[in-house]
């Protein structure tokens, strides 16, 4: 990785107003706390519309505060240029990780899509970040205990991968 680039990562979800503006969120305090803000772009976006613009879901926004994460990203679609733009994209669950792997335009682009559940290591029940969307409060604690575990392993990776340092 070029000296100047940023290393950049975009979490998508269905709707992008519940899981992944909560992934982009524990991955940036993450990021930060290692001291490597400006060595990574963290985005996120959902492979579904019907959220545009909205601000992440209300009850994803209560759970996360308690835990020091402050969610301020405002829902968007995935767009074929994020496949230019980012370095990795990665699904919560599946099905978002079949459609990115569908609006991808190259095998190139393909590679670039990985799926959460691959790097969560504290909960062997689970292989990917179940939505919550219709779900009680425990979804939601769910999903943040989830990321957290997957994100930590997932920075790893990426820093081991690309020499990346402060
Ligand atoms: P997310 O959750 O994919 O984690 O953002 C959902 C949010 C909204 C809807 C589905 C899932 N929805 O159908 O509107």
């Amino acid at each position: 990785m070029a000296d100047n680039k940023k290393y950049s990562v975009l979490f998508v979800c269905l709707g992008n107003i519940c899981r992944s503006p909560a992934a982009q969120a524990v991955m940036q305090a993450m990021v930060d706390r290692r001291g490597l803000t400006e060595r990574f772009f963290i985005d996120s976006a959902g492979t579904g519309g019907w959220h545009i613009g909205d601000l992440p879901d209300k009850r994803m926004r209560v759970h996360a505060r308690p835990r020091g994460y402050e969610l301020t990203h405002r829902a968007r679609k995935v767009h074929a240029s994020d496949f230019e733009d980012f370095d990795l994209i990665v699904g919560m669950d599946a099905a978002n990780v079949d459609d990115l792997r569908d609006l991808a335009a190259t095998i190139e682009q393909q590679d670039k899509v990985v799926m959460m559940g691959d790097y969560i290591r504290l909960y062997p029940n689970y292989d990917y970040v179940p939505d919550p969307y219709y779900e009680g409060s425990e979804g939601f604690e769910l999903v943040l205990d989830l990321l957290e575990d997957s994100c930590e392993n997932l920075l790893d990776r990426i820093i081991e991968q690309n020499n990346i340092s402060q």
